[in-house]
């Protein structure tokens, strides 16, 4: 017979939230040739609402530095506030380090409304290549399919990447009354696995 003591350690194991381990992601190209361009375009759309929305966008920001707060929790959409500027670091080093407010916690969480996203990585911007807020998909689509800006990545190494960013699975999963991102980690994965075996395919605008 299980003690009580441990029926509830079980039940607070299963309850956990699933993103500090990560929920586990499949990395499984179709076959070469299976993909026409059509149905990599129709992938990229996919992939274009996912890179666009705010749980995404709001830290792929360009040269400004400045996080971004839009989204349905956010109301209007703004510069983060109280004036929080990631300088050239990225971190926020030249100003306030963005891990005084997001810091890196094991277990992920911090599921108060308006409170800061912790997560099991540091918290930071996405680099100045990878900018997205407000960008098209053409846009999106020209700067993450170029080894020159999108950190020198094969299709295949985006996906990979997205199973191991563990910033990502929060994305999915980011609690405080926050939107999450669309479809699921996985089918996100799927996607870009299909739009690269169809050769990355651009809409034209
Ligand atoms: C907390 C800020 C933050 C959020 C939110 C965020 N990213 Fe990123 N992203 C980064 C950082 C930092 C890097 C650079 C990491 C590296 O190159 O190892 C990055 C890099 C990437 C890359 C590598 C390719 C490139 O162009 O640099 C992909 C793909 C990516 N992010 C996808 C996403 C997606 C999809 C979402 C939303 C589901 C998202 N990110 C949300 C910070 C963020
Ligand atoms: C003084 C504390 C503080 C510092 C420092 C700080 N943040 Fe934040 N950040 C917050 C809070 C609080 C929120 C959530 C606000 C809300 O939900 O209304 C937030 C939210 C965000 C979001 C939006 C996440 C989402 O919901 O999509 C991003 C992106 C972000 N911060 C990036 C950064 C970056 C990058 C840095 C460092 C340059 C940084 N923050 C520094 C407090 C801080």
């Amino acid at each position: 017979m299980k003690s009580p003591i441990i029926a509830m350690c079980l039940a607070a194991l299963l309850t956990a939230p699933a993103f500090a381990e990560g929920e586990v992601v499949e990395i499984n190209p179709p076959a070469e040739g299976t993909v026409t361009v059509e149905e990599g375009l129709q992938a990229w759309a996919r992939i274009y609402e996912v890179t666009s929305h705010p749980r995404c966008s709001n830290c792929h920001v360009g040269a400004s530095n400045r996080p971004m707060w839009s989204g349905p929790s956010y109301g209007k959409t703004r510069p983060h506030g109280m004036n929080i500027n990631a300088g050239d670091s990225r971190i926020g080093a030249e100003f306030v380090p963005c891990a005084t407010c997001h810091a890196l916690r094991e277990t992920g969480g911090n599921d108060m409304p308006h409170a800061a996203p912790q997560v099991a990585m540091d918290w930071q911007l996405a680099p100045v290549e990878a900018e997205w807020f407000g960008k098209s998909a053409a846009e999106i689509c020209a700067q993450l399919s170029d080894t020159e800006r999108n950190g020198g990545r094969s299709f295949l190494e985006i996906a990979d990447h997205l199973d191991h960013d563990l910033i990502l699975h929060w994305a999915w999963s980011p609690g405080g009354d926050r939107e999450p991102a669309p479809y699921s980690l996985q089918e996100h994965v799927n996607d870009v696995l299909s739009w690269g075996v169809a050769g990355m395919p651009c809409p034209s605008e």
